[in-house]
């Protein structure tokens, strides 16, 4: 695919996952792991309902810009019916990816996938983790309790 098909499709699915972010809102009775970009105070809140190691529900909610509430949309799509062990080996590729490093697993993201483009715009990687870091909170959490 070609450099400019590949950031129209990645614009087009920002804006789509933006404006009607999935699995936006609060799980009943799970308690939210809540994160803020400490660059522009933008807040990301994720619960997750995990038994026997396993995502069995996952909500966000909260206030960001484009890029952060669409890769937190993108996140709750890929990591629903994941492992915990999974959840983190993504996290820790998606991260990897956005920081530039090339990846034959980049794929297994969905169309989170498609965030690698962030890479070019450092200032936007804070924006673009702030879910997964999230993610990495909440799991940590859980592990404890
Ligand atoms: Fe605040 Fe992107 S500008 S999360």
């Amino acid at each position: 695919m070609g450099l400019s098909r590949l950031h129209h499709l990645y614009m087009t699915l920002v804006r789509e996952h933006a404006k009607s972010p999935h699995h936006f809102g609060q799980l009943e009775g799970q308690e939210a792991v809540q994160l803020n970009n400490p660059t522009c105070g933008d807040v990301i809140s994720l619960s997750l309902e995990i038994k026997e190691k396993k995502i069995e529900d996952i909500a966000f909610c909260g206030h960001g810009c484009a890029i952060s509430i669409a890769s937190a949309s993108m996140m709750t799509d890929i990591l629903l019916g994941k492992t915990t062990d999974e959840a983190l080996a993504l996290a820790t590729l998606f991260s990897d990816m956005v920081s530039g490093q090339k990846n034959d697993r980049q794929k297994d993201l969905g169309d989170a996938a498609l965030m690698a483009g962030v890479a070019q715009f450092p200032q936007r990687i804070k924006c673009a983790t702030l879910a997964w870091h999230a993610l990495k909170k909440a799991i940590e959490q859980e592990e404890k309790s």
